[in-house]
């Protein structure tokens, strides 16, 4: 084994010569002081300070040295690279400084210009058609009734003939809020209504004929929300009783209806169906808007909108029966009366091409908003 080498020379070692670490030292502050910005500064502090830096390496020969030798050149060493971090640090500090004084020059927020660069908002389309429905009967003499969501069992099932074990009872359709207390018999249980419907009972009950009116609003069932449903929609009812009333005075009110809000050469057909609370019922379909029946027949030609049917399904309608008028305390003799209800979701799908029912319910502005600013 060889002795340790006394008379071994730290100047005699390249990287550890006095001068050499004047240069390291005067070339990284040089490099810190040309630095523009925190990039640059970043990139400097890499090259000079970092694990592969001429004071770095120089630092890893002093391990070599004997122990007289060490001192001094880690001496030398050490304050070069202390003069070098402080020097990082103060340039650091200043670049800093230079960025936050730019940053709120050049990101301030004028808060007086003017409004117009906040984009503006647009009403919902299902509010919108809402209210375009009820405008078109508005028109015609209508008032627009109104009734609670949160409603008795009563008058969404019982006086609209609807028998306690009809289907539409069962919890599949309802949401029950509260259940009638047993043994008292005036007692009824509470459901979110199912339809607009009751408000045509409440109508009946609270004013006198002859009656017009409109009702829209929201209903609910439990259905999963899903690409065609949703617990929550919104319908359309509406009640007409007056003396004379006929299906011909239903037919010609559907007719208007759908030529006032899809346009001219519309119209509306009639087929036979069952609901509880009319008689005779029907469902009401209406000329598919899109193709206009062209696509019947003609495969060159399909509608997506109707599927090829030249038809689109409304809504149910008929004339009340006489059951409900007596429930209700008209009497049936003297009155007659037609009612029809539709889902406002599903028209707005058809007349807009709204794919989707999840978008209606989901509140995104890129929704609405081309829909327009309609007041
Ligand atoms: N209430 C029915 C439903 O929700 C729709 C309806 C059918 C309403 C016939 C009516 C009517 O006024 O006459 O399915």
């Amino acid at each position: 084994m060889s002795a340790p080498n006394k008379s071994y020379d730290p100047v005699e070692v390249e990287a550890l010569k006095p001068e050499e670490i004047e240069r390291m030292q005067s070339e990284a502050l040089a490099a810190f002081a040309a630095a523009t910005d925190l990039d640059e500064l970043a990139s400097a502090k890499t090259a000079h300070t970092g694990g592969t830096s001429p004071l770095a390496l120089a630092n890893r020969e002093i391990g070599a040295l004997p122990p007289h030798a060490k001192a001094d050149a880690g001496k030398r060493v050490g304050q070069a690279r202390g003069r070098v971090n402080q020097a990082l640090k103060v340039r650091q500090e200043e670049l800093e400084a230079e960025r936050d004084a730019r940053v709120l020059v050049e990101e301030a927020v004028d808060v007086t210009l003017p409004y117009d660069r906040v984009q503006a908002g647009a009403r919902h389309p299902l509010t919108t058609l809402s209210e375009r429905i009820e405008d078109v009967f508005v028109a015609m003499g209508y008032s627009v009734a109104e009734g609670p969501e949160v409603e008795s069992e009563w008058l969404n099932f019982d006086a609209l003939n609807i028998a306690p074990d009809h289907p539409a009872r069962t919890m599949q359709d309802t949401f029950f809020v509260e259940s009638a207390a047993d043994g008292d018999e005036k007692q009824t249980g509470v459901v979110l209504r199912t339809h607009t419907s009751p408000v045509q009972i409440r109508s009946m009950l609270d004013r006198e004929p002859p009656l017009y009116v409109i009702c829209p609003g929201r209903v609910y069932r439990t259905d999963e929300l899903d690409a065609t449903h949703t617990p929550v929609f919104n319908q359309v009812e509406l009640l007409a009783i007056d003396e004379g009333l006929t299906m011909a005075d239903l037919k010609g009110t559907l007719d208007h209806m759908v030529r006032a809000l899809f346009g001219e050469g519309m119209e509306t057909r009639l087929r036979p169906n069952y609901f509880p609370f009319t008689e005779p019922s029907a469902e009401m379909d209406m000329v598919c808007y899109v193709c206009r029946g062209a696509s019947v027949g003609n495969p060159d030609a399909p509608c997506r909108t109707c599927s090829s049917e030249g038809w689109i399904e409304l809504g149910g309608c008929g004339m009340v029966n006489p059951r409900v008028l007596t429930a209700c305390g008209v009497d049936p003799e003297k009155y007659s009366g037609f009612a029809f209800g539709f889902g406002i979701e599903r028209m707005l799908m058809f007349r807009h091409n709204v794919e989707d029912m999840r978008d209606m319910v989901e509140g995104d502005v890129r929704f609405t908003r081309p829909f327009g600013m309609e007041i």
